[in-house]
Order: structure tokens, then C-alpha cells, then sequence
């Protein structure tokens, strides 16, 4: 079992609060945070009350700054393809959980803590976040999925922007892209995080899951296998008891208590 040192968990009221703490290196991530990651997330979607994540760094300097540029240095070209490849799944991990996860971003949020929060399904961040992709400064690219999720995101003609330029860019600017969907400031993000989140978990549990299935799958696939999709999905909620209580709950003019998963 993977001892946890650089990440936390805490739970209220069916929302785990997941966090990176690794303040003295702004929380970037060595392969230690990302065995972590993966441990976290693999023992929260055991939990059948959970109805949402927010993924946040400690301390007000850093959401994530980065992989760890340290040892970064000491990878070989065999090990760095592992690495990447240990990256990119462990944040398809993220990207593939079962509720909705939203990066609540404090700080930076540089090359791989950029690509975490690309990872996540939301994105809302503090008046003082940089975003970035610094990795052509350092002779690399980013290697977390960054290319793929982020044009994804904002756009191909923005991406390439951020990605060759390798320039910052404020929580103003990012909103402006689109790659965030909130700014708040510092001293309240978690707790506008949680009203954020709140406005989605409020809803049927099956139709959210069932949506972010939907709308990733037709990210990769083509128009006429994403409509068979969509389509297989929307039949699955039919007739659900989660169904029948919103339908209900519109007629009877009241708001629908759905009881999760
Ligand atoms: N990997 C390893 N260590 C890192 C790190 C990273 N990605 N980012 C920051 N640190 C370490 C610094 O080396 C420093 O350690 P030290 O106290 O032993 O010198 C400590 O964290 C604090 O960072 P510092 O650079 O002193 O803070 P700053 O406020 O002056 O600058 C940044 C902040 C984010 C601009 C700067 O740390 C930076 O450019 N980091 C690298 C970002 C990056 O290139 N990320 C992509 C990696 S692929």
C-alpha cells in the first residue's frame, strides 16, 4: 500500500478534498506525488457516497509548479518514457473518475500542475494563479498529455500560443481562454469552490456521470459513433429511480432529493 506523505484526503459532506503538499519544492510532482495521486483516487472511487472531487495544492504560493525539474534531471530516455507513460495514465485516472473533478487553483500552476488541472474535468482558480507551460525553456515539452488535453480546452490556435512561447498567463487571461471557468479570491476559492461544485452535484449523480462520459467520449470519436453513445447513455438513465425523482419532483413543483450513485 502506498504510504501517503505529500497527499491528503479529507471528506465533507460527500466532497473529498484532495491536496498536494510538498510546499518546500511548490508542490511539484516527483514520482512519490503521482503514486499518491494514483492511490487516492484509486481508494475514492470505492466510496459509493462520494459526489465530487476538489483537487487543490497547500500553501499560497503553488496549485502544483511543475514535475519535479530535480528529477527530471536525473532521467535517462528509457526512464523518462516511463515516467511520461506512468503521468499520462495516472491522469487519465483522474480524467476517467466516476464524479465530477474540479482543480481549484491557488498559485501556480506551471507545465505538469497545468496538465493536472487540465486533467480534471473543471477548472476555477484565485485572483493570484499563473498558468503556464514552461517546459520549451527547459529543452522539453510537456509530456503529461498537456498537447492533447489542452487544445482540447482552449482551442488549437491558443494552445500552440502557450505551449511555444512557454509564457504565463493570469487567472484573468485564463478565464478569457476559457481554461478556467472562475476567479476568485484567494482567501475564498475553496469555499467558492465548494458552492461550484455544489451546483452540479446537486444533480442526479447517474445523469452527471453519464454527461461527462458522453461529452469526453465524442472528444475522440467521430460525430456518428458519438451520437450512438449519447444515445446508449441516455437510454441507461431511462426509467432510473434517479429519473423518475427529478421528472417527479419538476410535476410536483418541489426539488428533487436524489440519493446518490
Ligand atoms: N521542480 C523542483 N523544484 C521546484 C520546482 C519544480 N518544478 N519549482 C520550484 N521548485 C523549488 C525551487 O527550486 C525552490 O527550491 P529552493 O528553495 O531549494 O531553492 C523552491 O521550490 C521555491 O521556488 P523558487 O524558485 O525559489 O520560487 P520563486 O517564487 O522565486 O519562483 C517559480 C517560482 C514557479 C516561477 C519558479 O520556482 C519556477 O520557475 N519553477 C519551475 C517551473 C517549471 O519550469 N515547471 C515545469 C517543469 S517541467
Amino acid at each position: 500500500m502506498t504510504e501517503l506523505e505529500h497527499v491528503s484526503v479529507e471528506k465533507d459532506d460527500g466532497t473529498a478534498i484532495v491536496a498536494i503538499d510538498r510546499q518546500d519544492r511548490l508542490n511539484a510532482l516527483n514520482y512519490k506525488v503521482l503514486q499518491e495521486l494514483e492511490a487516492v483516487f484509486t481508494g475514492l472511487a470505492q466510496d459509493e457516497n462520494l459526489r465530487g472531487v476538489i483537487l487543490i495544492g497547500r500553501g499560497s504560493k503553488a496549485f502544483v509548479a511543475g514535475a519535479d525539474i530535480e528529477e527530471l534531471a536525473d532521467l535517462n530516455k528509457q526512464s523518462w518514457r516511463s515516467q511520461s507513460a506512468e503521468g499520462q495514465r495516472i491522469f487519465t485516472l483522474i480524467e476517467n473518475f466516476h464524479t465530477p473533478v474540479l482543480a481549484a487553483v491557488n498559485g501556480y500552476a506551471l507545465g505538469g500542475g497545468c496538465e493536472l488541472a487540465l486533467a480534471c474535468h473543471l477548472r476555477v482558480a484565485s485572483s493570484n494563479a499563473k498558468f503556464g507551460f514552461p517546459e520549451v525553456g527547459l529543452g522539453i515539452i510537456p509530456g503529461f498529455g498537456g498537447t492533447v488535453r489542452l487544445s482540447r480546452v482552449i482551442g488549437f490556435g491558443r494552445a500552440i500560443e502557450m505551449v511555444l512561447t512557454g509564457d504565463m498567463i493570469t487567472a484573468g487571461r485564463a478565464e478569457q481562454f476559457g481554461l478556467i471557468s472562475a476567479v476568485f479570491e484567494p482567501d475564498e476559492l475553496l469555499s467558492r469552490s465548494k458552492d461550484f461544485l455544489g451546483s452540479i452535484t446537486r444533480h442526479s449523480p447517474q445523469a452527471i456521470q453519464k454527461a461527462i462520459q458522453s461529452l469526453y467520449f465524442a472528444q475522440d470519436s467521430r460525430a456518428l459513433e458519438s451520437f450512438m453513445m449519447e444515445n446508449d447513455l441516455f437510454g441507461q438513465l431511462l426509467g432510473t429511480e434517479e429519473m423518475k425523482e427529478g421528472v417527479s419532483a419538476f410535476l410536483e413543483k418541489r426539488k428533487p432529493v436524489f440519493k446518490g450513485v
